[in-house]
């Protein structure tokens, strides 16, 4: 905890039943609420906490994003997520979040080409595809590949060793369009596509999933910068489920390949970064505008969920929701789609869940996932892929999150207590006399 944290006031407990009294200190950050320091709780009471679901517990410090949830603003390292995807370009973000600055044209020139020069795998991880069945789930795909690079980059598993955490960094971020876009082409048949280094990062990843060395591509430039702008939306998001799985993870001096792969494996899921997914299927499911009314009602009667809504930090508009939505406007332009049902059907819905009691009750507003299937769908990405690029664009996250963890001296292997309501002692039966 660093000593510019630490405030003169405190919040006491008292044990009503033996009137023991301990005080805890309170902690503030830069922004946010202040946070009770609870590190003597069980040696001064001799209690636990008990907080499922980490709703009120904060897990660690951090530098890097700060959200405030009832306000809809999200900043990395100080710098808002509207400006950020207005002004910068996904490489800069990645840099800012692993160094803390926007880099200067010297750093950025170097950063880019060191991440272009990290693109390739090794060649024997061709064949490590070829054990996977070609209708697999990309997500699945990933989680194994991803785990598999450490065994594959031996000279960058030293979490000890700053530089080998810095080139393993790299190496993740500059990887992961790679191996994304293989287990899209391994889905399909196709042969993989070795990455260009004269494509940026957005184009590379297009370039790799779309083109076939029978004939030239052309990245079309609105969508790589479409593209390009929803990675850095994806880019980090403080300590939701699979960063804490990242930390969590990194705390017991895991690989940081095998630390972002259990990421993968967390994101995965419909609640966090499967919701992309969702929709679309949810959409699917409704098929047409006459029958929103009648899902809304379903959802209200908890028998479904609205996907892509709700946020556990957001009580307002997820800021990155909005820029993806108009994102979603240019691309159909750009595509000429003039008619996207998918789309109206979004629109008609969010306008229903705004206005709608239920909703608003629970503050309950599109997030990060509502919207970005359809421009992922618009670009022709294929639906199974959605939560892979969500993971691509979270690689720098993960890893900020980890180096962060890594370097810092305090930390600890991360290891939560239980309200335990399991059985109370007994003794063994043998077998015979079991009933
Ligand atoms: C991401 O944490 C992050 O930062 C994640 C993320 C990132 O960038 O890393 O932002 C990415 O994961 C976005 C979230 C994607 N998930 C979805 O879109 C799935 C749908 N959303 C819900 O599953 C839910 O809203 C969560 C998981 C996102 C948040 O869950 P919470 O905070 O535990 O909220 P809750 O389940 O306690 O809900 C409170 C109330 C409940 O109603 P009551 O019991 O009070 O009557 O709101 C209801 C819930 O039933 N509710 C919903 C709803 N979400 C919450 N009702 C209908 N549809 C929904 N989507």
């Amino acid at each position: 905890m660093p000593a510019d944290s630490k405030t003169n006031e405190s919040v006491s407990m008292i044990d009503n039943t033996t009137g023991k009294k301990v005080d805890f200190p309170l902690l503030t950050g830069t922004e946010g609420p202040k946070v009770i320091d609870i590190r003597t709780l069980y040696s001064g009471l001799g209690f636990f906490t008990y907080d499922p679901g980490y709703t009120s517990t904060g897990s660690t410090e951090s530098k890097i994003t700060y959200i405030d949830g009832d306000a809809g603003i999200l900043r990395h390292r100080g710098y808002s997520i509207e400006e950020l995807a207005e002004k910068s370009d996904y490489m800069e973000t990645c840099y800012l979040l692993l160094h803390g600055e926007l880099p200067t044209s010297a750093q950025k020139e170097d950063f880019e080409n060191t991440i272009t020069r990290h693109t390739m795998v090794h060649d024997q991880m061709n064949n490590f595809f070829r054990g996977f069945r070609r209708d697999a789930h990309p997500m699945a795909v990933m989680c194994g590949v991803v785990g598999a690079m450490a065994a594959f980059y031996h000279d960058s598993t030293d979490i000890t060793d700053p530089h080998q955490r810095l080139v393993a960094s790299h190496r993740l971020i500059a990887k992961m369009p790679t191996i994304a876009a293989m287990t899209y082409k391994y889905s399909i048949g196709q042969p993989f596509m070795y990455p260009r280094n004269d494509l940026d990062y957005a184009e590379n990843f297009l370039y790799m999933m779309f083109a076939v060395p029978c004939e030239a591509y052309k990245v079309n430039p609105v969508l790589s910068k479409a593209m390009d702008r929803i990675f850095i939306l994806h880019a980090d998001h403080e300590q939701n489920a699979s960063t804490s799985t990242v930390r969590l993870a990194g705390s017991t001096g895991a690989n940081p390949f095998a630390c972002i792969a259990a990421g993968i494996a967390s994101l995965w899921g419909p609640a966090h970064g499967g919701a992309n997914e969702a929709v679309l299927a949810m959409l699917g499911k409704i098929g047409t505008k006459e029958n929103i009314p009648a899902f809304i009602q379903k959802v209200k009667d908890k028998e479904e969920m609205l996907m892509g809504f709700g946020h556990r930090v957001y009580k307002n508009y997820d800021p990155r929701a909005k820029i993806m939505a108009r994102t979603c406007h240019e691309v159909l332009s750009e595509l000429n789609i003039k008619n996207e049902p998918l789309l109206d059907m979004a629109i008609e819905m969010e306008q229903i869940a705004l206005n709608d009691k239920y909703f608003v009750d629970r503050k309950l507003y599109p997030n990060v996932d509502f919207y970005s299937g359809i421009i992922l769908k618009a670009m022709g990405i294929p639906v199974s892929m959605f939560t892979v690029l969500f993971a691509v664009a979270r690689t720098v996250g993960w890893i900020a999150q980890w180096s962060e963890l890594i370097a810092d001296p305090a930390q600890k292997i991360g290891r939560p207590r239980q309200l335990y309501t399991g059985a109370a002692p007994r003794n063994y039966a043998p077998l015979h006399l079991r009933k």
